[in-house]
């Protein structure tokens, strides 16, 4: 298998009423324990670089390879690309799939970048997400706790409109989750989302997956999300585990950190590719 676009990962997802999902890594020992995780279910994933800057061309070279060796379908997608230029910069350095991030701009701004972002990117044979509404956290305070603003939510109305105006791939929408931990109990809008699903075509985004319950995710997909962003449980999980076995074990090696951490980010992706229903392959 090799890397392919976010559009061959999600092409059946609508139809067939599941998600893939996204998982942010940041070190190559994240990489390759969010693809086994894949690879021993037989299912497409999805790997999302956090940036594409100068500084990261050893660690990006390392993914890029370790995906296009991956027995399974891997779409390497730049997360929150904040600019045009960061999003030229994630197509460069190889991503098959790049999010332009215009959430926080006004409707107008963000329908400009992204209808460049578009022509760019399928000119290069590139996926695009965007993003209308906007889903809070993402903006450094991930682990401090977030409370959903509904003022922000995606309304139906915008969803069209930005999606007939930009001709984007998939679509992020704020409907009640944040990135991070959630202060308090999450509550998601499924009346709103099964309003969007009805009238768009293309495949729906959640952000802020971890914190969120089987329930919440089995339902989130009924009402038609089809890729999941999760970042948070899985980083924070692999840091407790850690922790514990340094607290129990009078000395600790390097290895150990590494395998104990890098087996909990594998057992953490497998768990919630199962709980979304990812279709594993036919062949
Ligand atoms: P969490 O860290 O809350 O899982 O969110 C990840 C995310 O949405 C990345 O875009």
């Amino acid at each position: 298998m090799a890397l392919v676009t976010m559009n061959e990962v999600l092409k059946e997802s609508i139809e067939g009423r599941y998600a893939v999902g996204a998982f942010d890594t940041l070190d190559c020992v994240a990489t390759d324990a969010i693809l086994k995780a894949a690879e021993m279910r037989n299912t497409p994933i999805i790997v999302m670089l956090v940036d594409a800057e100068p500084g990261q061309e050893e660690f990006i070279r390392y993914t890029l390879d370790r995906c296009s060796r991956s027995s399974v379908p891997v779409a390497l997608h730049l997360d929150h690309g904040p600019s045009y230029e960061a999003v030229m910069k994630g197509i460069h350095a190889g991503c098959t799939s790049v999010m332009f991030d215009g959430s926080s701009l006004t409707f107008e701004d963000n329908v400009e970048i992204t209808r460049e972002v578009v022509k760019v990117a399928h000119a290069c044979g590139v996926t695009v997400e965007a993003e209308i509404g906007h889903v809070a956290g993402h903006e450094g305070n991930m682990l401090e706790g977030n409370v959903a603003d509904a003022s922000a939510y995606t309304t139906v109305d915008d969803a069209v409109r930005f999606y007939e105006e930009t001709k984007v791939d998939c679509l992020a929408i704020a409907i009640g989750t944040v990135h991070g931990v959630y202060k308090g109990v999450p509550k998601l809008d499924y009346d709103r989302l099964q309003a969007i699903r009805d009238e768009l075509p293309i495949p729906l985004v959640m952000h802020g997956g971890s914190g969120l319950s089987p329930a919440d995710f089995k339902n989130a997909i009924a009402h038609g999300i089809n890729k999941i962003n999760f970042y948070t449980g899985m980083t924070l999980g692999a840091g407790e585990a850690v922790r514990k076995v340094m607290n129990e074990e009078k000395r600790v090696t390097m290895t150990k950190i590494v395998q104990v951490g890098s087996k909990v980010i594998t057992d953490i992706v497998g768990e919630h590719i199962e709980i979304f229903g990812t279709k594993p392959l036919t062949k």
